[in-house]
């Protein structure tokens, strides 16, 4: 058989295995440099892996689809570094798995979010976050100060991240569970979001 276009196209099976093999190799040549460079496999200066108490709020955050409404990813443009702060770099997620860069803004990015408002803010903002933003159309998420933070799952969650280059030490794991003692699930949200995004928040 002649491998023409009109003869590749009439034998359905042959055109699956080769429009495979294209997309595959287009995505190969896209994805596979980005494990190799340094700027994105190596953390920013002073990026520390998540403690216990701020991988559990993490958890949180997924859990309750807050992604779904908030993106973390400031894009490199004027009319956001001025609304959020220096733009996100590649070496500031080294540690998220999964990041949650994200595209849907139904709120406002959030990568920079830490030390921008109260502890006390967070805590009546997450309650009702019309009690602090009158037209927000933002869920309230009450019930997670009523929730104790799972301290007894934080260890392996941490030890699964090692196998994925986290560099938690034993030590660290041993220890994580007695950090969780008596927070509730607010407690480690509102921690995890007055971390994010401190490292280069001073940077240009
Ligand atoms: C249905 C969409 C939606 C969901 C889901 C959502 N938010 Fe929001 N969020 C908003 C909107 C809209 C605002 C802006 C108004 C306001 O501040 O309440 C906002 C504002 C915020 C702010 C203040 C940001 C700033 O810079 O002023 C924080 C912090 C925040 N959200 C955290 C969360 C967390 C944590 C969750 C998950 C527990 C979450 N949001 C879930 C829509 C959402």
């Amino acid at each position: 058989m002649k491998f023409t276009h009109d003869s590749i196209e009439r034998s359905v099976g042959l055109l699956i295995i080769l429009t495979v093999l294209v997309v595959s190799i287009g995505g190969l040549v896209e994805i596979v440099p980005l494990f190799f460079q340094t700027s994105t496999t190596t953390p920013v200066e002073g990026l520390k892996p998540y403690d216990p108490v701020r991988l559990t709020g993490r958890d949180i955050y997924i859990r309750e689809g807050c992604f779904l409404c908030h993106s973390q990813m400031i894009r490199p443009f004027r009319a956001e570094t001025e609304r959020y702060g220096p733009y996100s770099v590649a070496g500031e997620f080294v540690y998220d798995h999964p990041f949650q860069w994200g595209s849907k803004r139904t709120g406002p990015d959030l990568h920079r979010v830490g030390g921008r408002y109260s502890d006390e803010w967070h805590r009546v903002h997450l309650s009702n976050p019309r009690d602090v933003v009158p037209d927000s159309n933002m869920p309230a998420f009450a019930w997670l100060a009523k929730n104790p933070a799972d301290a007894a799952g934080v260890a392996a969650k941490m030890r699964a991240l090692r196998k994925v280059g986290v560099p938690y030490t034993d030590e660290e794991i041993a220890g994580a569970s007695k950090q969780l003692e008596g927070k509730s699930e607010m407690d480690a949200l509102i921690a995890y979001l007055q971390g994010m995004g401190l490292e280069r928040k001073g940077a240009k």
